[in-house]
């Protein structure tokens, strides 16, 4: 089957290439060189942080997160079930066990109500996912955090440039995490960052990322020789790679414009028909402001779904279901997950379907998506 209009597909916008050009011309394409100070700044200032740290990945951004909280085996870390499995392998390679959360039915991030019996003495941190760039409740999930002195790491691998009550996603937590994976509204083909809200993570984070050494501080002249001083990996993208990452953070906002021009396109066109065939549409709270990365449907069952992802693609478009529950995966169940645990988590991963979204998406292309859509037989 060809494929007419794709799922994703990676966008340039700005100065990608003459900046790649430049880092090679700087002769400096290792990390932490001029493009990923100036990446790293960009989001520092944009974003109102403490720091942030360019990663190759948000996998690996939570695994330093994990570092960084010193998680032992044993410890306990609370996560939804729906959700990516770095946001919690990151804590399994330490020895963590998940405490698999359900999910809301309307934002479909973790319940807020059901996390204080989730919290017990052995818990180590609390992982919100703010699925779809939609904010997770925060406000009373940084109360149970702080009844109990409980690190919340938010993945906000979605959601850059989401807002929670005025307030940007990534900003609440002790530490958060983006991607710039090709699927995301920025990107750099694969990346990531930490951001780190709390000043007293920083020093240790910069180690960490430097495979345990002191470079960070040798290079600011704080030090005259660097040396191994703690764990540490290896976790520092090229500056090729923030060199791309920079030129497409330098046009977020035609980014942001252009992908909330698609989801209000579905919306609009969609709304009727979803009401009208028991179809839910994706729901925003009034105070949050979304980030615009994904436009999905929940069908009524998951033989509905599996027929209308045939039907579209029988057509060239692509449409694709997203996470499996993670307590019913093959290492969900191995550390104890049962069917039934996390029931709207079960029912919400059969009925998901996610439209293409991409931000050079085509009006003509969305058109003919709806178009299928809406001639779609239930
Ligand atoms: C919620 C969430 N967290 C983490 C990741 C991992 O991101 P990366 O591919 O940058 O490691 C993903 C991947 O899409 C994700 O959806």
């Amino acid at each position: 089957m060809q494929i007419i209009v794709d799922f994703n597909k990676p966008s340039f916008l700005g100065n990608e290439l003459a900046y790649i050009q430049q880092a090679i011309e700087n002769r400096h394409i290792s990390g932490d060189g001029p493009f990923t100070k100036k990446a790293q700044a960009f989001l520092e200032t944009t974003l109102g942080l403490g720091r942030a740290l360019l990663t190759t990945s948000c996998t690996h951004a939570l695994e330093m997160g994990a570092f960084l909280l010193d998680i032992q085996p044993g410890d306990e870390v609370i996560v939804p079930s729906f959700t990516f499995t770095s946001t919690i392998n990151a804590f399994v390679i330490r020895g963590a066990r998940p405490v698999f959360v359900d999910i809301r039915p309307d934002t479909l991030n973790l319940d807020e109500r059901l996390l204080e019996g989730a919290i017990t003495s052995r818990t180590r941190a609390i992982l919100p996912v703010h699925y779809a760039g939609v904010g997770c409740e925060m406000d009373a999930i940084l109360a149970s955090a702080a009844r109990r002195t409980i690190p919340v790491v938010e993945d906000n691998a979605h959601g850059l440039f989401g807002k929670y009550k005025g307030k940007l996603l990534g900003t609440f937590g002790s530490l958060a995490t983006q991607s710039f994976h090709e699927t995301k509204n920025i990107t750099c083909g694969e990346g990531g960052a930490l951001l780190i809200n709390d000043p007293a993570f920083i020093e240790r984070a910069e180690i960490i990322r430097e495979k345990g050494t002191n470079r960070s501080r040798f290079f600011r002249g704080q030090v005259d020789k660097y040396t191994w001083v703690d764990l540490g990996s290896s976790y520092l993208p090229s500056d090729l790679l923030a060199a791309f990452l920079l030129a497409q953070l330098e046009v977020y906002q035609e980014i942001q414009s252009h992908r909330q021009r698609i989801w209000q396109y579905y919306q609009a066109h969609l709304g009727d028909w979803a009401a009208s065939n028991g179809v839910q549409t994706p729901f925003i709270p009034p105070y949050c402001e979304q980030s615009y990365h994904m436009y999905y449907l929940l069908l009524p069952n998951l033989e509905t779904r599996t027929r209308f992802i045939a039907t579209l693609l029988s057509r060239g478009i692509l449409s694709v279901f997203h996470y499996l529950p993670l307590h019913l995966s093959d290492m969900g169940r191995k550390l104890g997950g049962r069917s039934g645990d996390c029931p709207v988590t079960e029912s919400i991963s059969d009925r998901l379907v996610r439209l293409p979204f991409y931000t050079t998406l085509s009006l003509a292309d969305q058109a003919r998506v709806v178009e299928e859509i809406l001639a779609f037989q239930f």
